[in-house]
């Protein structure tokens, strides 16, 4: 008797629950992950058809802990949906608690490293690491590419990028090698998340970037539109060349005290160097100043010196990362 209670009672409950799933949008720049945490891998799905069928409790976005698992079979935050009207949390099934689940791998920064909300290059950076600082990786992007002449990918000849339990992405060349690496799981398709509109507190936008971004979207075809990058901008480490007979490699960024400012190295002409971040020296007087690159020898050459220099790529020029935001000494 009681027994049978039990079953009519659990049948009416699922058809309060709306069986089929609840079709869902948004228009955010989302990613429907593995598992409902923020440092899950990310699945392919279509976010333009998105059918709801149960939610559950993961990352806190903001100050929603709610996530949703799709038809897509991936999990994505409630924050990014468009609102409903209704409580998911009553009108769809409950997932079960489901638990976090990727990989972690440790690694060192090699060279001041910019880490960004994309496995890609962009203005804005979700953090900036020193060099040799210990890491925690989760996932690898061997080879991610969008469109064939999509080149913001690729550094120094490799598109392939890690990332950290920052949630962002820094570049396999700003690292020493990674041992192990194919115990990583690949993080999966990577359109981004909007990293800014998921902080609680605005994020002070002069300590992380010069200069402001387009976010890039959901479709894919976006990507596109954005400023196109030549082969001499935002890429960092780049590699440059000497343009003079010879360059000091200097101990300090200064051209004061020259003789408290040790030559490290000197540098013949026409030799290849790559070079880190940038700083500058400003001097008496209005436009008076001095750049000086820091090569991951860490020492420093003067700008003018290098050929092709800094400032010849106007975007390179405003976007440069100057060595002293890398702050960031954990993972
Ligand atoms: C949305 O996806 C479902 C399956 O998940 C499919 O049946 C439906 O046709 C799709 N709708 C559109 C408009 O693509
Ligand atoms: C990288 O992508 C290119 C083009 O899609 C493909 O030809 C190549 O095999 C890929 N390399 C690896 C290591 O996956
Ligand atoms: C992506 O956007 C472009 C331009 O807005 C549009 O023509 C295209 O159909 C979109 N593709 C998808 C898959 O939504
Ligand atoms: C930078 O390196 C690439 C690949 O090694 C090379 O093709 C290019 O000529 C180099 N550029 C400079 C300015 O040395
Ligand atoms: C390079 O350093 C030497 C001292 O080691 C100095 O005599 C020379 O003037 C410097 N050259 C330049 C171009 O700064
Ligand atoms: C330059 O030398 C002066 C005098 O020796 C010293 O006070 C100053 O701190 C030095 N500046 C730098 C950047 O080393
Ligand atoms: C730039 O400033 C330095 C001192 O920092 C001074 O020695 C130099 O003469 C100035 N150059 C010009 C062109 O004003
Ligand atoms: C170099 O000298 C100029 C002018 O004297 C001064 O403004 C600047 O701060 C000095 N740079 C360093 C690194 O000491």
């Amino acid at each position: 008797m009681h027994l049978r209670y039990q079953v009519l009672f659990v049948a009416l409950l699922t058809s309060i629950v709306t069986a089929a799933g609840i079709p869902s949008s948004t228009d955010a720049l989302t990613e429907c992950k593995a598992c409902p945490y923020s440092l899950c891998r990310n699945k392919p799905w279509n976010a333009n058809n998105i059918t709801l069928t149960c939610w559950t409790a993961g990352t806190k976005i903001v100050d929603d802990t709610t996530w949703l698992k799709t038809e897509d079979n991936c999990y994505v935050t409630q924050y990014d949906l468009k609102e409903y009207d209704g409580d998911y949390t009553v009108d769809l099934l409950y997932c079960g608690a489901i638990s976090s689940d990727w990989t972690s791998l440790h690694a060192k920064t090699k060279y001041m490293s910019e880490c960004f909300n994309t496995p890609y290059v962009l203005r804005k950076r979700v953090k900036a690491y020193k060099n040799e600082v210990d890491l925690t990786l989760t996932c690898v992007t061997r080879n991610t590419t969008v469109t064939d002449d999509d080149d913001r990918f690729e550094i120094m000849g490799s598109a392939k990028w890690y990332k950290t339990s920052s949630n962002c992405y820094v570049h396999e060349a700003t690292l020493y090698h990674v041992e192990y690496e194919d115990e990583l799981e690949d993080c999966g398709p990577t359109p981004g998340v909007d990293y800014y509109a998921h902080q609680p507190d605005p994020v002070t936008s002069s300590s992380l970037a010069p200069t402001a971004t387009a976010t890039p979207g959901l479709n894919a075809t976006i990507f596109g539109t954005l400023d196109k990058r030549s082969d001499l901008t935002r890429r960092w480490i780049y590699n440059t060349t000497i343009g003079e007979e010879y360059a000091n490699c200097t101990e300090k960024a200064t051209i004061n005290n020259s003789t408290e400012n040790a030559v490290e190295q000197v540098f013949e002409f026409g030799q290849s160097i790559d070079v880190q971040c940038g700083t500058v020296e400003y001097g008496e007087g209005r436009d008076n100043y001095t750049i000086f690159l820091l090569t991951t020898d860490f020492c420093w050459v003067q700008d003018w010196m290098t050929d092709p220099n800094l400032i010849e790529a106007p975007l390179r020029q405003q976007a440069y990362p100057h060595c002293e935001v890398f702050t960031d000494t954990e993972s």
